[in-house]
């Protein structure tokens, strides 16, 4: 293991890190993952603390940054906004200065993007963004992790979004530039991806569609989310008109490759983004989907914390292959 310490870097949005590191972050997510599901302890970072900051609910973000801390030999801290000083008006700078001295990691979720760029920069510790309304950069990490597992490396592939341009949409956008594939977008007039809030670098990476259709076309993953994010609930009754058109079904997969998967961040809601059938169908890998959330965040946390540690004895399985599931007694179950 590596014994400079790392410069430090937060993870904000998804371009943060360049193609190189994640290609280091799948490798060594896939290792960590191993480990986890083989029951054999790995506990780098041993007394450190990470503290998670959140300003909007949360399941899956909460769950895998807890667990992942503390299988990692680490502790987290639980913090909200009802119960702390962060609801009262503290300044934000003022927290990031007092959290950062208690801690050696941070995760935050919250609503502009401008709240975590000002918690970083008063920050002693690296920053992770668990949410904003403009991005989600672990989920996409994670996103790609499974899609890597179950079809091989995503450069030169296809990807269509289905319904609202949101943060999710956002950092796939992102990703797309970063690691070199193409998102088709297919938005109702009027939520159409602006390049600007989405923080693309051209337009190379992403081509927009009114048809929905005419976006899934033979593509290699067609993905969506709620029509609704957090903090837009205000727009909700005008939004399940706009969206209505935008429903990811089976004849949209039957339209895409025939080896394409549907992924989805969850939470989702049958009848709305997605139907029943997709969502619980063969082609959706949306539990892997969630459960490697915990897996990708736990080479960040490690590598935002100790840098690149030795991965030389890791490479002995080929990318595109999905751990397997030994099926041993004492072993944990894919
Ligand atoms: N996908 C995701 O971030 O889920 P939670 O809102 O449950 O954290
Ligand atoms: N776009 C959704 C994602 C939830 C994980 C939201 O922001 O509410």
């Amino acid at each position: 293991m590596s014994t400079a310490k790392p410069a430090m870097k937060h993870y904000l949005q998804f371009k943060d890190l360049g193609r190189d590191d994640y290609a280091y972050l799948f490798e060594r997510a896939r290792w960590i993952k191993g480990e986890f599901k083989a029951y054999r302890r790995y506990w780098p970072l041993a007394d450190r603390t990470l503290v998670m900051i959140f300003e909007k609910a949360s399941t899956r973000t909460r769950l895998s940054f807890e667990a992942g801390m503390q299988q990692l030999g680490g502790m987290a801290i639980y913090l909200n906004t009802r119960d702390s000083q962060l609801g009262r008006g503290e300044p934000i700078e003022d927290s990031a200065q007092v959290i950062s001295r208690m801690s050696d990691v941070v995760m935050i979720r919250t609503y502009e993007q401008g709240i975590v760029e000002r918690f970083a920069a008063n920050s002693r510790v690296p920053v992770i963004n668990g949410l904003t309304n403009e991005y989600h950069p672990c989920q996409i990490m994670a996103d790609i992790f499974t899609y890597i597992e179950h079809r091989g490396p995503i450069q030169g592939k296809t990807v269509a979004w289905i319904g609202d341009s949101n943060n999710v949409c956002h950092t796939w956008l992102q990703a797309a530039e970063v690691l070199g594939f193409e998102v088709r977008v297919a938005t109702p007039p009027g939520y159409e991806v602006e390049p600007e809030r989405a923080g693309l670098r051209g337009a190379g990476h992403f081509r927009q569609f009114a048809d929905p259709m005419e976006a899934v076309r033979g593509v290699d993953i067609v993905t969506t989310d709620v029509w609704t994010s957090m903090g837009f609930e205000a727009e909700n009754e005008a939004r399940m008109r706009d969206f209505a058109d935008y429903r990811v079904d089976g004849e949209m997969m039957r339209a895409a490759h025939p080896e394409a998967i549907f992924l989805h961040c969850l939470p989702a809601h049958r009848g709305e983004e997605v139907t029943a059938e997709v969502i619980d169908g063969p082609q959706s890998f949306v539990w892997d989907e969630a459960e490697n959330r915990m897996h990708v965040q736990k080479a960040l946390l490690e590598y935002l914390l100790l840098g690149r540690v030795n991965a030389a004895s890791l490479n002995d399985q080929p990318r595109g292959k999905a751990i397997p599931d030994r099926g041993e007694p004492g072993e944990r179950q894919d």
